[in-house]
Order: structure tokens, then C-alpha cells, then sequence
């Protein structure tokens, strides 16, 4: 594969455009975030990279909480509303009719469309230049359980998910693998019965 060398810059793909809900003593906003990731599993923790500049970011620095909730299909569009304009200058929740319900161990609002929403409890904020980087302890998971079936596993595959690569929204696609595939043992066909 021939490549040419660019210089360093932000271009891992895909990321999840999640959609920040965020509130400090009754200002509530909401506000899309695609530089989050999981840091680490026990305990679980997160982090969403935040400009100073976003209105959002002086709510959570004060709260010290934020939700990242999930985005599917049918919230990209408000996904992408949420990414271009301030809650300094309009109600977001209402302009997107986004439905809002309380957080189960923060004080925070959650979007009732969002199948999956970390719960999270800010522990360390670390200035690395253009954004600032809230590092954070997941305290609780909300599903929406019509995603967990009857064996009860997570079926995320059916939640719509929606991810962002290089300025373009891509609905999940078709599952071509599973943890541990490339070295699972084949099973073994049944035997048929000898002629
Ligand atoms: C797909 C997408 C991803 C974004 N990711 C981030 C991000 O990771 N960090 C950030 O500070 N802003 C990000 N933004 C920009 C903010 O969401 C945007 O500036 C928003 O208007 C801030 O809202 P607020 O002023 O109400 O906080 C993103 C925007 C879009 C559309």
C-alpha cells in the first residue's frame, strides 16, 4: 500500500458522536462530543475532551458531572444541531424536542431517546491545549431494556448506534466478527449418517 506522510492531527476514525448532557443550579445544556473514550475498565472510567470556549464546559467544571448518552439514527439530526450551536443562546433540549429524564446517581439530565448513558463523575481535569480533558468515573450505566434479551445480553446491535469518521455520520453496518473470532475453535459439523 503506497502512503504519503501529512503531518499529526486529530484523524482517528471512527468516533462516537455522543451527545453531552450536562447542568449546574438549574442551567441545563446538551452538546455533541466526538473525542471520548474509555480509559480504563476497573474502575470504569471515560473522558470527554472539552474547549474551554463551549458553553458546556464551565456548567461541568463547576458540576463536576456530565451524561454521555449514545446517538442513534433517529437523534443525528439533533446530534449534528447540538455540534454548531450554543446553549449560551438557545434551549437545545427544546429546539431538538429532545425528552429529557433525571440521572439515576448524578444531578444531571439524560435524553429518554438515548438507548445507552454513562453516568459520569468527573475526577481530574487536564488542560492539553486546544481542549481541556475531563477525566471521569462512570457511576452508572442507563439501558434501554428493550436492548437486553431474554439470556439477558446487551444487544447493541440493535440500538441503531451511529458513528462519525473525518466530518461524516455512518449508521453501524453489518456484524462481521465477534471478541475472540480469529482464534475460536470451529464447530464441528454435524455428522451424517453413512450410506
Ligand atoms: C460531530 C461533532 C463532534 C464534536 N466534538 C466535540 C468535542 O469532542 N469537543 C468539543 O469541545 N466540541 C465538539 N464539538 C463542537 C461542539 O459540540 C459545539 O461547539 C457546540 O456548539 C458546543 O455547545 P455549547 O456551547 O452549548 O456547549 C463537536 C461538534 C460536532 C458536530
Amino acid at each position: 500500500m503506497a502512503k504519503v506522510k501529512w503531518k499529526g492531527g486529530a484523524l482517528l476514525s471512527p468516533v462516537p458522536p455522543t451527545m453531552v448532557t450536562c447542568a449546574h443550579e438549574g442551567q441545563e445544556n446538551v452538546f455533541t462530543v466526538a473525542w471520548t473514550g474509555i480509559t480504563n475498565t476497573i474502575p470504569p472510567k471515560t473522558y470527554i475532551s472539552v474547549r474551554p470556549s463551549r458553553h458546556s464546559y464551565e456548567i461541568i467544571k463547576k458540576s463536576g458531572v456530565f451524561a454521555i448518552n449514545l446517538t442513534t439514527t433517529s437523534l443525528v439530526r439533533a446530534a449534528d444541531f447540538c455540534g454548531v450551536h450554543t446553549g449560551a443562546k438557545i434551549d437545545k433540549f427544546e429546539r431538538c424536542h429532545l425528552e429529557r429524564e433525571r440521572a439515576t446517581e448524578i444531578d444531571c439530565p439524560v435524553l429518554a431517546d438515548s438507548p445507552l448513558v454513562l453516568e459520569c463523575r468527573v475526577t481530574d481535569v487536564l488542560p492539553l491545549g486546544s481542549h481541556d480533558m475531563f477525566l471521569a468515573d462512570i457511576v452508572a450505566i442507563d439501558v434501554d431494556e428493550a436492548l437486553i434479551g431474554s439470556d439477558g445480553k446487551l444487544r447493541l446491535d440493535r440500538a441503531g448506534l451511529v458513528a462519525y469518521a473525518h466530518g461524516d455520520y455512518f449508521e453501524l453496518g453489518k456484524r462481521i466478527g465477534g471478541f475472540g473470532f480469529s482464534v475460536a475453535k470451529k464447530k464441528k459439523k454435524p455428522q451424517g449418517k453413512k450410506k
